[in-house]
């Protein structure tokens, strides 16, 4: 299970607020804008006349200038009190078209709230950030000194059966990616990334970067500050990422920066043919009866508190919500309908699913079945009502030797900034429906990634983003995906991606196919 834990070590006071531009759809305000809130200048100063100038140099120079990175400085004749300095620089992994868009909306963010107008505009310092981009300026010059005084860093633990390996893995992938990262002279791009397989199919992906204004020394001891203060703070957990306005770095288990900054690949993503799980008819996917068959056959109580659940939640397969949990005795069970599913479909699913699961799993305590378009559980033992995460459905289409085209690496990253998306916009409930979401993102001409989210309606949007964030970071395999087609089910929350859409308009059940769950090629994995 990954868990977190936000470590900020600003030096003076800041202001965080939260707010997402709608114009550029990868730009989002990660860790929203951090001003210096006391020592405001006032409205009419020539201070604040400048701050005005600074941010509108800014914003022009992004737009003409197609550069990640541009410093400038404005003053008043004879107020050299008054001077101020600012600078913006997009991420060392963002296209031009996203750098000049993120500056843009981020020097327009500025402005156009009134809180953040109060804050920022008339403070003397700022500093912003978005996911693509940052801008900075201050009253006293900052350039080409790194500045180590305000950061902030995260840590993170991952599920992975060898915690001393991975830690030297990452220690020994961390030094090579500052090592890179700094080794370009003064004005240059300093940037690098590096991925190393940890085990299985989990992969580390690193990255470190320095404003082009440092000199090598400079970004080098920017760096070391930001492994060093991680260290300090994360001790046992891996620094998950350490960044201030002159440098940062960020390890994580998937693919969180774009494969390149070039326009993205125009082929075609190959597409197997086991995709037929995502036909538009719900379809039997798999089942799993708990390994612990206590003999009820001579049980009839449980036999009969049983069949009363099944008859309960079959009952409820129309309710709107396409969710039911209930109890009978010491039987808990529940059933989920996937996406917008209408209660129809809902209805035949989970009929066909009360039946099937009790034919199929006659002496089981615990049992769950999973179709194209619902899951059903029970157990004698109740559900955790937070992060459930057995018994899995899990289907990828992985080929562990992979090396992926940079139509591949598109894609894998497209995906993981989909899901990383769709899980914000749940915990922030900026999503339409409770705890769901979808998104769709271009891959080419004509490619369409779909991906859905959602967890129980019961979990708290903070619970959902948890459970959705293990399955990101703990059950896809990033490094191996051979086509863009997927599915990870948790009790409590699943994932599913692929290239078409999942509102479905079929009628009809399909008719069960055999159990294709022995992996026997090993490209197939359905467990
Ligand atoms: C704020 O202003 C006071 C007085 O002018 C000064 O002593 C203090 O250092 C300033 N604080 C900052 C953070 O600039
Ligand atoms: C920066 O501006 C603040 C607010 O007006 C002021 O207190 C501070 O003295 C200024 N610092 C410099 C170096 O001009
Ligand atoms: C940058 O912006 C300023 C103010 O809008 C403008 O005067 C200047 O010409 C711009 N510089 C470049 C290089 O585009
Ligand atoms: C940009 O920064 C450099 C130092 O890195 C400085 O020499 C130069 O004067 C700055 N340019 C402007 C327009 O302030
Ligand atoms: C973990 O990995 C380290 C380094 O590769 C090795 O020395 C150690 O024996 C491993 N521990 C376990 C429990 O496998
Ligand atoms: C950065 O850290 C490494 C190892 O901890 C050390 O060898 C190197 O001298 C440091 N570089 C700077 C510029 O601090
Ligand atoms: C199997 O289920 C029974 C009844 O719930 C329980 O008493 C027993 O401990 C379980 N055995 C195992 C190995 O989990
Ligand atoms: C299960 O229990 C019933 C009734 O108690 C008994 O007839 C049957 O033989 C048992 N089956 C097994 C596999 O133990
Ligand atoms: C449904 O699940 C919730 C946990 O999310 C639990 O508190 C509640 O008791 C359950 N309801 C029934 C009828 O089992
Ligand atoms: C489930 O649906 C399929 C297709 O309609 C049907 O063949 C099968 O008999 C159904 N199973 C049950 C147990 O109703």
């Amino acid at each position: 299970m990954a868990s977190f834990n936000l470590v900020h070590f600003f030096t003076f006071l800041s202001f965080i607020i939260n707010f997402v531009p709608t114009e550029a759809q990868f730009d989002r305000s990660i860790f929203g804008p951090s001003c210096q809130y006391f020592n405001r200048t006032t409205p009419k100063s020539a201070l604040a006349l400048n701050l005005r100038a600074i941010l509108s140099d800014l914003s022009s120079n992004a737009t003409a200038k197609n550069k990640p990175f541009y410093n400038t400085t404005v003053a008043t004749k004879n107020h050299p009190e008054s001077t101020v300095y600012g600078m913006f620089f997009c991420w060392g992994d963002v296209p031009p078209e996203h750098c000049s868009q993120c500056v843009a909306s981020a020097t327009k963010a500025v402005f156009s709230d009134p809180d953040q107008e109060l804050f920022c505009s008339l403070a003397p310092y700022a500093y912003i950030t978005y996911r693509d981009c940052m801008i900075r300026y201050s009253n006293i010059s900052f350039f080409s000194t790194p500045d180590l005084t305000s950061g902030s860093s995260s840590c993170f633990s991952v599920d992975v059966s060898n915690k001393t390996n991975l830690i030297s893995l990452y220690s020994k992938t961390i030094n090579q990616v500052v090592e890179k990262a700094s080794n370009s002279g003064v004005g240059e791009k300093k940037y690098a990334t590096k991925e190393a397989r940890i085990a299985g199919f989990k992969t580390l992906y690193c990255q470190a970067q320095c404003t082009p204004d440092l000199s090598p020394q400079d970004c080098r001891k920017c760096l070391n500050f930001s492994v060093a203060e991680t260290r300090r703070t994360c001790l046992s957990d891996l620094p998950l990422w350490d960044r201030n306005p002159s440098c940062s770095m960020r390890c994580d288990v998937y693919p969180f920066y774009r494969p390149s900054t070039s326009p993205p690949p125009s082929g075609f993503l190959p597409v197997t043919h086991s995709s037929n799980t995502d036909s538009q008819a719900p379809a039997y996917l798999s089942q799993k009866c708990s390994r612990n068959q206590t003999n009820i056959t001579g049980d009839t109580t449980f036999r009969s508190n049983l069949n009363t659940l099944f008859t309960s939640l079959s009952s409820q397969s129309t309710t709107n919500s396409g969710f039911f949990n209930d109890t009978v005795d010491t039987i808990s069970g529940f059933f989920m309908c996937f996406a917008d599913l209408s209660p129809t479909l809902c209805e035949l699913c989970i009929q066909n699913a009360t039946q099937t699961i009790s034919s199929e799993c006659p002496s089981s305590r615990e049992a769950a079945i999973w179709y194209n378009h619902c899951m059903l559980h029970y157990s004698d033992h109740p559900f955790l009502p937070t992060l459930d995460t057995t018994p899995a459905y899990r289907h990828f289409n992985i080929v562990d030797t992979f090396k992926p085209n940079p139509q591949q690496s598109f894609f894998t990253w497209t995906l993981a900034e989909s899901v990383s998306q769709l899980r914000l916009d749940i915990a922030a409930e900026r999503t339409n429906t409770k705890n769901y979401g979808i998104k769709q993102e271009k891959l080419n001409d004509k490619q369409t990634l779909h991906t859905l989210a959602q967890c129980r309606p019961d979990l708290s949007p903070s619970d959902c983003s948890t459970c959705l964030d293990n399955i990101m970071r703990n059950e896809i395999p990033w490094c191996c995906l051979a086509s863009p087609e997927g599915k990870v089910l948790y009790p409590s929350c699943y994932i599913m991606f692929g290239l078409s859409p999942f509102h479905t308009e079929a009628s009809q059940v399909e008719p069960r196919k055999p159990d294709t769950s022995s992996p026997a090629t090993g490209e197939h994995a359905v467990i």
